[in-house]
């Protein structure tokens, strides 16, 4: 096999060094304590690496140790040897206060595996939220050939008849129940039905967003992320997937060689046209960074801000990941992008073609599920990018906006995209909790409820809580949703239109940590503006009494977290990690 691949591998740097032959003795010979044999470690056959992101406590992922077998066999069929291991587990339902913590923490967890250890090359397994960017932040960073098998989402949900997606269910149940129109037991029903089978969330939350960005950004083989996890196309994609991770290998194909500046901007265009999380706004930016790809906050709005809404999916539209996949999926969206010129197709792939390549033909074969891009269901239906004196930098994701929302508050004649409402802050989303539902708020329609001290250094690790329900009374007046701002984030599956992420956060002396409630916000969506109307001497005069207080760091883990992250904006990535790019090419001391 080793004429075949015309460098040296890395792994043999570990395996079959003269230059170290005691070392080489120690490297092989636990290995072989499992029944591998020195003679197939030191075959010079690539050594690909297996981040197992399943376990029990990561149950969107937990299958991905029943692919692994169809991986194995894959990179077996193509000449190379695999290497199981774990990765960090990122259960984002589960983990408190916020898995968003752990996303760094599983980084840098894999930077140390992938670089300290002798790999060739790695599938990353992913599925749930964090899982995805988590991996390709690591893999950006080492630099080795490095493909992603996603999990796939989980069956569609069905409850009385009519499809429940995850976390969308909850959030409109939830709203039910306070309105007194469910009890308790049916809406606990109504998720555990949207929860059929194996697999990550089945609506386009951050799971399939995250998983369709990897496609996008061509990490993926063609059509990878939207097959369902119990689909029996799941195990042949990863059997593909184990086959292709060895020929990149040979062909040193590298993630710097795919994550460019134009694949994140398709990235971009695709997660607007798929309806995607608000959560990608900071993940693609902390993957731009470890490639060493100079994004901007404002490229959403500029690359992203007019793609019209082409899938009819929850939260954005009506439908869920089995009807996606068998519409096409990925690729019928990014043909549609392609056809209208908003992709740009020359990108190259871990397929070894470009991205146009691929896509060749991806005509989507159910147009109610995938439309055409001269038939969208919404126009510009991209992330609107706000700033003002309460923030630098916020998004709104416009594709979500209901009926009810736009004519209540952006479709007011002679003031359309603008308004005006009352400020009622809350802070961290206890003081939300708790006084919410307290008779004696003033809060009514003309309210905005604002969220602080959910952001990265805040919570910390930045808490989706953003899209704020109102409270039980109004709901129950049929006030479904009020404007909400915040330093968090929010749920990839929430239907609310927030305008959230805000960077700098209070707790990092940003404007919110100054606004009280009582005083005035306009929100100017034309202009892309978000202030409080308050005077600059007002605000300097409340600077002076400083920053709201944020809880103690609880872990060590919380302390170095808030010592070393950035913003949302940013990505919220470790500062400076971003200097340690292609490190694959420096082999680590023995
Ligand atoms: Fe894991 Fe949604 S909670 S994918
Ligand atoms: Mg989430």
């Amino acid at each position: 096999m080793t004429d075949e691949i015309p460098h040296r591998l890395r792994s043999q740097d570990w395996f079959d060094n003269p230059d170290h032959a005691d070392m080489t003795a120690l490297y092989l010979e636990r290995f072989m304590n499992y029944g591998t044999t020195p003679e197939e470690l030191r075959s010079g056959r690539p050594i690909i690496g297996i981040a197992q992101s399943g376990s029990d406590l990561n149950p969107c992922n937990r299958h991905h140790l029943d692919l692994a077998r169809r991986v194995r066999d894959g990179i077996r069929d193509a000449g190379g040897i695999a290497i199981e291991f774990p990765s960090h587990p990122l259960f984002e339902n589960c983990k408190r206060p916020t898995a968003a913590l752990d996303r760094n923490l599983a980084y840098l967890g894999l930077v140390e595996l992938l670089y300290g250890y002798p790999f060739d090359g790695v599938v990353l397994t992913t599925g749930c939220d964090k899982t995805t960017p988590s991996a390709i932040m690591a893999a950006a960073t080492v630099d080795i050939p490095a493909i992603v098998l996603s999990g796939g989402p989980m069956l569609d949900g069905w409850h009385e008849g009519k499809l429940a997606g995850s976390g969308t269910v909850i959030w409109q149940s939830r709203r039910k129940y306070a309105a007194g129109e469910i009890t308790r037991d049916e809406f606990l029903q109504t998720a555990l039905d949207s929860a059929p089978s194996i697999g990550h969330c089945n609506t386009m939350g951050t799971a399939s967003t995250m998983n369709a960005i990897a496609e996008a950004l061509g990490m993926s083989l063609t059509g990878c992320a939207a097959i369902p996890a119990a689909y029996r196309e799941r195990g042949q994609i990863a059997y593909r997937t184990g086959l292709r991770a060895v020929e990149i290998v040979r062909e040193d194909l590298r993630p710097s060689k795919i994550l460019t500046r134009a694949a994140f901007l398709n990235a971009i265009r695709v997660n607007s046209a798929i309806g995607g999380s608000t959560n990608a706004q900071p993940h693609l930016m902390a993957m731009a960074k470890h490639a060493g790809v100079a994004l901007e906050p404002s490229d959403w709005q500029t690359h992203g801000y007019d793609i019209p809404l082409l899938a009819n999916i929850q939260p954005a539209g009506a439908y869920l990941g089995e009807r996606f996949h068998r519409a096409g999926g990925v690729p019928a969206i990014m043909w549609e992008l392609l056809k209208a010129g908003k992709l740009d197709g020359g990108c190259a792939t871990i397929t070894g073609r470009t991205m146009a390549e691929n896509l060749q033909g991806r005509e989507a074969t159910d147009r109610e599920v995938i439309h055409p891009f001269e038939a969208p269901l919404m126009d510009r239906a991209g992330f609107m990018v706000l700033k003002g004196n309460l923030f630098d930098f916020a998004i709104m994701k416009t594709s979500v906006i209901s009926d009810e929302f736009r004519t209540r508050y952006l479709a007011r004649p002679g003031h359309e995209g603008v308004f005006e409402g009352t400020a009622f802050v809350f802070d961290g989303s206890d003081d939300y909790h708790d006084r919410i539902n307290d008779p004696d708020l003033p809060i009514d329609e003309n309210s905005i409820l604002v969220i602080r001290g959910a952001g990265p250094l805040g919570w910390p690790g930045s808490a989706e809580v953003v899209n704020m329900q109102p409270p039980d009374r109004l709901l129950k007046q049929g006030i479904r949703s009020l404007p909400t701002i915040g330093d968090g984030r929010q749920s990839g599956t929430a239907d609310s239109p927030s305008i959230l992420n805000a960077s700098p956060e209070s707790a990092a002396g940003g404007g919110l940590a100054f606004l009280r409630t009582g005083d005035r916000i306009r929100i100017d969506l034309k202009h892309g503006r978000c202030d409080m109307l308050v005077s600059e001497a007002e605000i300097a005069q409340r600077m002076g009494g400083g920053l709201p207080p944020v809880p103690p760091s609880a872990t060590p883990w919380q302390r170095i977290y808030r010592e070393t992250v950035t913003q949302l904006d940013d990505g919220a990535t470790i500062r400076g990690a971003d200097e340690f790019r292609q490190i694959a090419n420096k082999p680590p001391r023995h």
